[in-house]
C-alpha cells in the first residue's frame, strides 16, 4: 500500500520529464518538410497563422497532425512564452 502511494507520487513528479517540451516538438515536427524556421523571424500573430497553415499542410501531406496540446506547446515556445 505504501509502495503504491510512493509510486503515485513518483509518477506525478516524473511524468513532466517525459512529456515533450515545446522546443523538442518544434524541432521534431517542424523539420519534416523544410528546414527549421527561425524562431525570431515572426511575431506572435504571424506564428499563430503559420501554425494553422502548417496544420493544414500536414493534413494534406497525410502526416499525423498536431494535437491541440502540441500546437499550444510549440506556439508557446515560439513566442518565448512561459510554458510549463
Ligand atoms: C507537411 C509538411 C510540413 C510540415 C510538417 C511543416 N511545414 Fe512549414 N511549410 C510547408 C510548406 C510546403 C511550406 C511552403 C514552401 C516552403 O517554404 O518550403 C512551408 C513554409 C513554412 C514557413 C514559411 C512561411 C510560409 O507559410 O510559407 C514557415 C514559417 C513554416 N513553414 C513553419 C512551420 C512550422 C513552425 C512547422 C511545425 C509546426 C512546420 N512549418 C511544419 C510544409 C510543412
Amino acid at each position: 500500500m505504501k509502495a503504491a502511494l510512493v509510486c503515485l507520487f513518483c509518477a506525478f513528479y516524473l511524468l513532466p520529464l517525459f512529456a515533450e517540451s515545446g522546443e523538442n516538438l518544434f524541432r521534431e515536427k517542424c523539420s519534416q518538410c523544410h528546414a527549421l524556421p527561425d524562431k525570431e523571424a515572426l511575431n506572435d500573430k504571424q506564428w499563430k497563422a503559420v501554425l494553422k497553415t502548417m496544420q493544414k499542410r500536414m493534413q494534406e501531406a497525410k502526416k499525423p497532425m498536431l494535437t491541440e496540446n502540441e500546437l499550444q506547446k510549440i506556439y508557446c515556445f515560439l513566442i518565448n512564452g512561459n510554458c510549463s
